[in-house]
């Protein structure tokens, strides 16, 4: 019997940490602690979404997914750094992620700073040095410049700045706008990057860029109803803290159950955006384990 999709996708998470174990940095001579806080935050047990994204988006495509692995350890680690900067004291102040205390409580403030800072720079130095010779230098410069774009201030940063400082009134568009930076721009690169690496063109490209785009934003509707509704036990992280700490979400905008049809209608346009694309399975699966996940 051919394996289930959900049983393909954990297949493709064993396969990606596999490969990336030796290409994520290892021991900091100099500096022996940077190295181990980076390693705590990185093996501390995430989903994997995204490099599991990118590598089934390189399937999609009919590439090998082996070929993306630098690539996706690259975001993971930029998507790692901004969880221990997320948690900090100065931003959502948090004691527990993926199921262990967080990076400034194990190690203090200086050195999960400098950890977030490291992973960030070190992503950029896997991307542009631990990729197959088989991918072109201009696909590589690509992928690079839409991932400084998606981490930097046209994305992730930008978009915690305007989570931090929302206006009160609970502006809808400003709240879109808000996901689609601090959540949706890094999922989406994740989703583009065999696209850039192998510069798929025109409609193909256009399709992932809109699966992206929805589905990043559904991921945070998610994470926003999650920490209304789940337990610590489910999130391996503290629950109730956007209510706590008065952040903008749909939940608080619409009520849970407006934001459960949102993320219905995100799915479903999640879904329609895959119509164009050769192999879309697995990328469908992603979206529904988004839609419908309890962690
Ligand atoms: C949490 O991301 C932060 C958000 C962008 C909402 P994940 O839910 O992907 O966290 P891990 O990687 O599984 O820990
Ligand atoms: C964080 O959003 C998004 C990031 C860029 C890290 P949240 O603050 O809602 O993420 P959690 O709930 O702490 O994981
Ligand atoms: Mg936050
Ligand atoms: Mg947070
Ligand atoms: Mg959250």
């Amino acid at each position: 019997m051919s394996p289930t999709i959900p049983e393909q996708l954990a297949e493709l998470k064993a396969f990606f940490e596999k490969e990336a174990e030796h290409l994520f940095p290892g021991t900091v001579p100099k500096a022996p602690a940077l190295g181990e806080a980076m390693a705590y935050s990185y093996h501390a047990g995430g989903k994997r979404i995204r490099p599991i994204l990118t590598l089934a988006a390189a399937k999609a495509l009919g590439k090998d997914p082996g070929l993306v692995v630098p690539p996706a350890l690259a975001i993971e680690m930029i998507h790692t750094y901004s969880l221990i900067h997320d948690d900090l004291p100065a931003m959502d102040n948090d004691d527990f992620r993926r199921g262990q205390p967080t990076s400034h409580k194990v190690y203090g403030e200086a050195l999960a700073i400098l950890t977030g800072d490291s992973l960030l720079t070190e992503a950029f130095h896997v991307a542009a040095t631990a990729m197959d010779s088989s991918i072109s230098p201009t696909g590589k410069l690509r992928f690079i410049e839409k991932l400084s774009e998606a981490a930097g201030i046209r994305g992730m940063a930008a978009g915690q700045v305007m989570d931090m400082t929302h206006p009160d009134t609970g502006d809808v568009n400003f709240l879109k706008q808000l996901h689609l930076m601090k959540t949706g721009a890094m999922i989406q690169i994740a989703c583009l990057a065999p696209a850039l690496l192998w510069n798929i063109p025109g409609d193909l490209y256009r399709s992932l860029e809109k699966y992206g785009e929805s589905i990043g934003l559904l991921f945070q509707v998610v994470d926003d109803i999650l920490d209304e509704t789940a337990t610590y036990a489910e999130l391996g992280k503290t629950p109730g803290k956007d209510r706590e700490q008065h952040k903008i979400t749909y939940p608080a905008l619409y009520g849970l159950e407006g934001a459960a049809e949102l993320a219905n209608s995100l799915l479903e346009e999640a879904l329609q955006a895959l119509e164009g694309i050769p192999e879309p399975e697995l990328l469908a699966g992603i979206a529904t384990f988004i839609a419908k996940r309890s962690h």
